[in-house]
């Protein structure tokens, strides 16, 4: 049976992962693929610290041009994560004839056309499975499953940080940090947090699966990303109220003319199937003109899910150069990518959620709905709660129906002047 060598480049936690599945499913990996792929070299900065894993004598080094410049190794696998050095490792290993597995979502969201680009011209396969959503196979779905599909929307919660924090904000009603610690604690946040609590990481994800699902290549400014740190309990306890859920959601919408593409907090209706995707979990809807819609749950982080993502794609490589196949499926799933025009967020349409907090005083609420009826805004329901004993004034959220996101901003703006007003007001978009 053939042996494939393989390089390892970053040995955290999903490289623990990654070396844990080839070695402990090491007989179901063969019967399955007909070849033996085999860990060659592992670089890492720390070469010291127990991984849990057996790993051979020889095989782990602190020089990572022992992986990208040992002629035996077939596949480099990069699990360092952003930008640099990770970038120029992987073009060097394409360089050198490697094809290359990478978990990294902000290298591809970034620097995607470049190693795409790279990797065509050598005729060599890029795997990245585990770079959205963990063990859930959007890429492969998108690229394969779905392959003769016209895509409207692909949405979803693909931070597991994120949703584990507005999880437990919601069920266990704890306040933000501490949710953020908790999360922390086990793992599931980047080394930077910031990238998922302001919604980065989940912008870096939504760019990827917009390439691949109409073509189109998109450069990370162009979306517009707001994080869940300006949610409040308040909010949460509001929303639950009015029948919704707050979820941290990436969503990319295509009408055939123009890709709305965003990342933001969003409340979705209790009995929507992605309200009760709790926890770190990750979900994918995938809408299209065959099927309707399909949603995709699964354990967006973590050692083994991503590791087998990891190695599901290192299989893939294997199988196509075992019978000659080479890249058998375009990388990012199309033949050629041309730009298609991005919607600007100005004009977007949606029904909203918003909050004040007012002084507790006669005419608060004609003020306000009349700068909102001046915005063509139109309120469904509302809730004032509590009375003004400390004169920091009472809470006022209210729903108000589909309407233009200019308006609405433009309201707030006007409404967040009146004196009646204490604080910056704030919304929160209801995807339904
Ligand atoms: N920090 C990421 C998350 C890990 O919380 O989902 C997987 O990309």
């Amino acid at each position: 049976m053939k042996n494939v060598k393989i390089g390892l480049i970053g040995f955290g936690t999903i490289g623990a992962g990654v070396v844990k599945i080839l070695t402990e499913n090491a007989e179901v990996i063969q019967q399955r693929l007909g070849a033996s792929p085999c860990i060659g070299k592992i670089a890492d900065l720390d070469i010291t610290t127990e991984r849990g894993v057996r790993v051979e004598s020889g095989v782990l080094t602190t020089n990572v041009d022992e992986v990208l410049d040992d002629p035996e190794i077939e596949i480099v696998i990069e699990l360092i994560g952003g930008y640099e050095p990770a970038r120029s490792f992987v073009l060097k290993a394409i360089q050198n004839g490697k094809h290359v597995v990478t978990a990294n979502k902000a290298l591809l969201a970034k620097h995607g056309e470049e190693i795409f680009s790279a990797a065509d011209e050598k005729g060599l396969g890029i795997g990245f499975e585990a770079a959205v959503g963990g063990a859930i196979p959007i890429i492969r779905s998108i690229r394969e499953a779905f392959a003769a599909n016209r895509f409207s929307a692909i949405e979803g919660i693909v931070n597991g940080t994120a949703n584990y924090i507005l999880s437990k904000m919601s069920d266990e009603k704890c306040d933000f940090q501490t949710a953020l610690q908790e999360a922390q604690e086990k793992g599931y946040a980047e080394a930077d947090p910031t990238f998922d609590i302001e919604g980065v990481d989940s912008a870096h994800k939504i760019a990827i699966l917009t390439r691949l699902a109409y073509g189109a290549p998109i450069s990370l400014e162009e979306i517009t990303v707001e994080g869940i740190t300006s949610i409040t309990p308040e909010d949460i306890e509001c929303a639950g109220e009015f029948g919704y859920r707050i979820k941290l959601l990436a969503i990319s919408k295509y009408d055939g003319q123009a890709i709305d593409v965003r990342v933001h907090p969003a409340m979705i209706p209790v009995g929507h199937p992605m309200a009760s995707v709790n926890g770190v979990l990750n979900a994918i809807r995938v809408c299209d003109d065959l099927m309707e819609e399909n949603i995709l749950v699964g354990h967006g982080a973590g050692s083994l899910p991503t590791g087998s993502a990891v190695v599901g794609d290192v299989m893939e490589i294997v199988r196509n150069s075992l019978v000659g196949a080479g890249t058998r499926v375009p990388a990012q799933s199309f033949q050629k990518t041309a730009p298609i025009p991005l919607k600007n967020m100005d004009e977007i349409e949606s029904e909203y959620f918003l909050r004040f907090r007012v002084k507790d005083v006669p005419g608060v609420l004609a003020k306000i709905s009349g700068i909102l009826g001046n915005h063509s805004i139109s309120i469904e329901s509302m809730i004032q709660r509590g009375r003004d004993d400390n004169g920091k004034g009472v809470p006022l959220v209210m729903m108000v129906h589909r309407s233009n996101e200019k308006n609405v901003q433009d309201a707030l703006i006007e409404i967040d002047r009146l004196d009646v007003v204490c604080g910056k007001s704030n919304l929160i978009r209801v995807e339904n």
